[in-house]
């Protein structure tokens, strides 16, 4: 490479702080400007990690030279960015979910394609260490063939303060949480068949659901995707997964404090796992953060290597036709199956 890929960053709110930081311990990257209908947001991101602030973002497009953008805005902007990338000929990185309907999903990935323009999903979930760990058991045949998982996230952890977006959203834990756990159902036990969905809220002070449970039937296979913001214990794991994947040979597990256990005719092996440290990530956080840089210096090498980044534009359609699934589900008391939407 004989430069950094210039970029911009666009949506500097809450998450968009761990995208920053993972971006300036990256050589191979340089940040050209920031974006935010909040010029306060935007200026704040350009002071202290570099670039110039803008509020509108089809000005940032005409005015800068970019490779690619970083979408780091809600749910409702995501077209328009991605439009306006593909318009400007620049690859781009969106934050998930990639829209609220497989109408806007598709034209993103049709426009994308249409310039043959790179085109990620920050899907990050797959990436925290502790699920590659339990991915390399999985292949590595321990276990032999999985046939059942369960994919935990419960937590009482008020995420209004940070997030109150999620106070007013109709559609909420299934989009924002279950989400990365339909991808982790897809990354360890393939393409689920179809699904059957059950949520409710327990927050009055919410619109949307809040406790959700989720049955994804695959080829052979059975996982169970439960997700939770209401759910009180005496030792707080937030924001950790728990993973529990059943082969006919034996069983990993990931539990409370990344803890891994593999049984298998080998015996019984158990460690508690290491989160990689960087100078900004800190606890509780650190996972998530730590996923956000594997994320990030995946795009990278796949713009370096010209190849498909793991969660693709295209390939994150198949979570969304899940996610939006999971809602018919709940809406019509009816099992989902997956693709229709597709
Ligand atoms: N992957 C994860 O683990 C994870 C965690 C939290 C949030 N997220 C995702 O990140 C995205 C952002 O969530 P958040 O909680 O940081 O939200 P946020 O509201 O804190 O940040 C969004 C920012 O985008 C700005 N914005 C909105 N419209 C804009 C526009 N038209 N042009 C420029 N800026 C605009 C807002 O002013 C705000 O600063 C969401 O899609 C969310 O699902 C992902």
């Amino acid at each position: 490479m004989s430069r950094p890929y210039r970029f911009a960053l666009i949506g500097c709110g809450f998450f968009a702080q761990n995208h920053l930081q993972a971006w300036a311990q990256m050589p191979e990257v340089e940040l050209v400007a920031t974006c935010d209908v909040n010029y306060e947001s935007a200026l704040a991101a350009a002071d202290r990690f570099g670039g110039t602030p803008y509020t509108d973002a089809a000005e940032l497009f005409a005015r800068e030279e970019l490779d690619f953008v970083d979408i780091a805005t809600t749910p409702p902007t995501h077209r328009m960015m991605v439009e306006l990338a593909a318009e400007h000929g620049v690859a781009a990185i969106c934050q998930k979910p990639l829209a609220w309907d497989m109408k806007d999903a598709q034209a993103m990935v049709a426009a994308m394609a249409e310039k043959d323009l790179p085109f990620m999903v920050h899907e990050n979930f797959r990436f925290q260490y502790p699920m590659r760990k339990v991915k390399e058991v999985i292949d590595s045949g321990a276990i032999g063939r999985p046939f059942f998982g369960r994919i935990s996230f419960r937590t009482a952890h008020d995420v209004y303060s940070a997030q109150p977006w999620c106070m007013d959203a109709e559609r909420m834990i299934i989009a924002d949480v279950s989400v990365h756990q339909f991808d982790l159902t897809r990354f360890f036990l393939g393409e689920p068949e179809r699904l059957f969905t059950d949520a409710i809220r327990v927050n009055p002070k919410i619109k949307g659901e809040d406790v959700a449970t989720i049955v994804l039937h695959l080829p052979g296979a059975t996982c169970i995707v439960d997700t939770s913001y209401e759910s009180k214990s005496d030792h707080n794991t937030y924001p950790q997964t728990f993973v529990t994947i059943e082969g006919t040979e034996g069983t990993v597990t990931l539990g409370p404090d990344y803890r891994l256990q593999v049984v298998s005719p080998e015996g019984v092996r158990e460690e508690t796992l290491v989160i990689p440290e960087h100078p900004w990530t800190s606890e509780p956080w650190n996972c998530i953060q730590d996923s956000v840089v594997n994320v990030q210096r995946h795009w990278v090498e796949c713009l370096t290597n010209k190849t498909t980044p793991e969660t693709s534009g295209a390939d994150t359609l198949r979570v969304l036709d899940l996610t939006l699934g999971a809602y018919q589900s709940l809406e019509t008391g009816e099992p989902y199956r997956a693709g229709s939407l597709l």
